[in-house]
């Protein structure tokens, strides 16, 4: 007889939730609740997915979670948010502000919303996409696998969490089973993205992987484009020069890539001692 088999489970729902943790399933919940009574006795049609730029979406976007925010919510959500944040003076009332946020049903399945790490003020500020698992129980972006990465890249170029380097992610909640965010999602956290930016007030923003790129670049083209090359945005009046490049995730998955990375990374550089330079 096979060692989950009923018996043992039955007498024991805590081992049972172990093992489904062990292999790997870490959500009870889908993104949306369902009211199958609903389905059945109507058999509705689903809500158009939102697109915020009117243009079809990405490829990779999920749908699932798009239906939570019908077309007219989503900019009306986004306007709120901005509207929360818009007198925020610090980072800690900024942090304070998102916590309070419930237009993100992100928030709702994530256990701990994932504001930043590193010293606020640094010159150097990096986006990532959105926390995973490990990100979710520390609260905490980048403590994972691809962090360790993250870590050992921006040491070559002296550069650590403890002492210069500022990090955050395009959503402060974790997305369930570490799905993409919606470009629904994207858009109503944008505006805490952007405050947060304006209050960090770094000289140069690395942005790690296609989502941040695109998203905050708002361009079609992918990462590998975009990459390499230097881009500019203005935050609140000010214009931050941009750097997108892998993330670290992908530097994992597809090790051949780093040589580009550290070309990346090395623009990074000379860009921050330019600007340092620049000041005297
Ligand atoms: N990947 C991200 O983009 N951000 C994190 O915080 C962790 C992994």
């Amino acid at each position: 007889m096979n060692d989950f088999n009923t018996e043992s489970h039955s007498q024991s729902p805590l081992s049972l939730l172990q093992w489904y943790l062990d292999s790997g399933v870490d959500e009870c919940i889908s993104d949306d609740a369902t009211d199958w009574f609903e389905i059945n006795a109507t058999a509705a049609p689903k809500p158009a997915q939102p697109n915020r730029s009117n243009q079809p979406a990405a490829a990779t976007r999920p749908a699932a979670s798009a239906a939570a925010y019908p077309l007219q919510a989503t900019d009306q959500i986004a306007a709120t948010a901005k509207d929360l944040v818009k007198d925020c003076k610090t980072l800690d009332e900024l942090r304070q502000k998102i916590e309070e946020f419930d237009g993100c049903a992100l928030k709702k399945t994530a256990s701990k919303t994932v504001f930043s790490d590193g010293i606020a003020g640094s010159d150097l500020m990096l986006i990532g996409e959105a926390p995973g698992v490990e990100e979710d129980r520390q609260g905490k972006p980048f403590v994972g696998a691809s962090g360790q990465l993250l870590d050992k890249m921006f040491a070559a170029i002296h550069r650590s969490r403890e002492e210069n380097l500022y990090i955050s992610n395009t959503l402060p909640w974790r997305p369930p089973g570490n799905r993409k965010p919606s470009d629904a999602e994207l858009h109503i956290c944008q505006p805490f993205l952007m405050k947060h930016i304006e209050l960090a007030a770094p000289k140069v923003l690395v942005l790690l992987g296609g989502t941040a790129a695109s998203s905050l670049l708002d361009s079609k083209v992918g990462i590998t484009r975009l990459r390499g090359k230097w881009h500019e945005i203005e935050v609140a009046g000010r214009i931050i020069p941009v750097m997108p490049t892998y993330h670290p995730a992908y530097l994992l998955r597809q090790p051949q890539t780093k040589a580009q990375a550290w070309s990346d990374l090395q623009n990074i550089r000379d860009k921050l001692n330019e600007l340092d330079g620049s000041k005297a």
